[in-house]
């Protein structure tokens, strides 16, 4: 049995923050941001919008692009690091606003590689037999878990949400994932407070410790060696030689990790897909955003081979190798 891709939809935030906005209250530069990251704007949720907001609208075009109901659903993942709160899951407030009666619903959390740990899972369900119809979601307003008196971490992140259907395929479809953690290294990026390691209290409002903390330099290393190293096995257990990938899409967190990536798997940049430039890193977000961005813009084309390739918090990395048939 093969499972693919039948629908896909995704949604940014309106409000465009540029370096410039940045500039004018952080003690940083447009020069600074552009050649460390390559960012040069990102989009920021309304105060009124939460992840579930952001969802919602992604989830809704990707049901219109399958041609199906809400009630058609059977399950929804929804892969974040941002929930609109610790509980209930921000699946099961989708499921509501979309209105899908009939699916069961929970988060899934492995840092950034969201999307990519939950569509492997989703397809799990379908190749089960227990489940027709999956929606797996990457949605993050990301922006609030950043601190913005930290200019290591508040110039790099951004808001979205990317939505896709998995349901069975007669051609193509996903051909290989594979999925990788490594726990001693969590330290590297956390959101220490808010949890039941470290509740609110006085002194986490001292510390800032309910926003994220980064070693950008450990991130940095792990992420270009993830890159190179997920992909070339899920790309040997598929038996795909790399040369006949014709799009790679790297999770978008900084131009020069996904250039230096890139590289060392020896991919030309031609077939990487990029949006951290308009975009940031929007975290579990960012692979199904870029693939609604090429598949709308009339980019992918039947039997394409896409590689997709993700790493963040946890550590964690995966990948997904698929076939493009829709
Ligand atoms: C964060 C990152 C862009 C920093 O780039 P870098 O080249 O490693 O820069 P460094 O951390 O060495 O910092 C260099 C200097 O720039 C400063 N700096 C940091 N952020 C700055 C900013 N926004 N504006 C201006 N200067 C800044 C630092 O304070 C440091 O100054 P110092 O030398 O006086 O101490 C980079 O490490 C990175 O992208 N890491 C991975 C992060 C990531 O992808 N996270 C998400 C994973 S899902």
């Amino acid at each position: 049995m093969k499972v693919g891709i039948v629908g896909l939809g995704s949604y940014v935030p309106e409000r465009v923050v540029t370096n410039a906005d940045l500039e004018k209250v952080l003690d940083t530069t447009d020069e600074w941001i552009r050649t460390r990251s390559g960012i040069i704007e990102r989009r920021f949720a309304r105060e009124d919008q939460a992840t579930s907001d952001l969802a919602k609208i992604a989830a809704e075009r990707a049901l219109k692009d399958a041609n199906l109901s809400p009630y058609d659903i059977d399950l929804i993942i929804v892969g974040t690091n941002s929930p609109d709160m610790l509980y209930p899951a921000t699946a099961c407030l989708v499921q509501d606003k979309i209105g899908a009666k009939n699916a069961a619903a929970f988060d899934l959390q492995a840092g950034c590689p969201g999307w990519i740990y939950a569509a492997t899972v989703g397809a799990q369900f379908i190749k089960s037999g227990m489940y027709k119809n999956i929606l797996v979601i990457g949605a993050e307003v990301i922006t609030r878990m950043m601190d913005s008196t930290d200019r290591g971490t508040y110039v790099l992140f951004g808001d979205g949400a990317g939505a896709t259907v998995l349901s069975t395929v007669e051609n193509g479809g996903f051909i290989s994932s594979e999925l990788y953690a490594d726990g001693s290294l969590a330290q590297y990026l956390t959101l220490p407070a808010g949890g039941s390691r470290k509740p609110f209290s006085e002194e986490v409002l001292k510390e800032r410790t309910y926003f994220t903390k980064m070693d950008g330099q450990e991130v940095f290393k792990f992420s270009v060696r993830e890159i190179s190293r997920i992909s070339k096995k899920v790309l040997d257990k598929a038996n795909v030689p790399l040369e006949s990938v014709d799009w790679f899409i790297p999770h978008q967190a900084n131009l020069r990790i996904i250039k230096a990536g890139a590289q060392k798997l020896g991919i030309p940049m031609e077939k990487v897909v990029v949006t951290i430039d308009k975009f940031g890193n929007s975290s579990a977000a960012s692979i199904p955003v870029a693939l609604d961005k090429i598949y709308r813009e009339g980019k992918l084309k039947n039997s394409d081979k896409v590689l997709m390739v993700s790493f963040g918090a946890g550590m964690t990395s995966g990948a997904i190798i698929m076939e493009w048939s829709k």
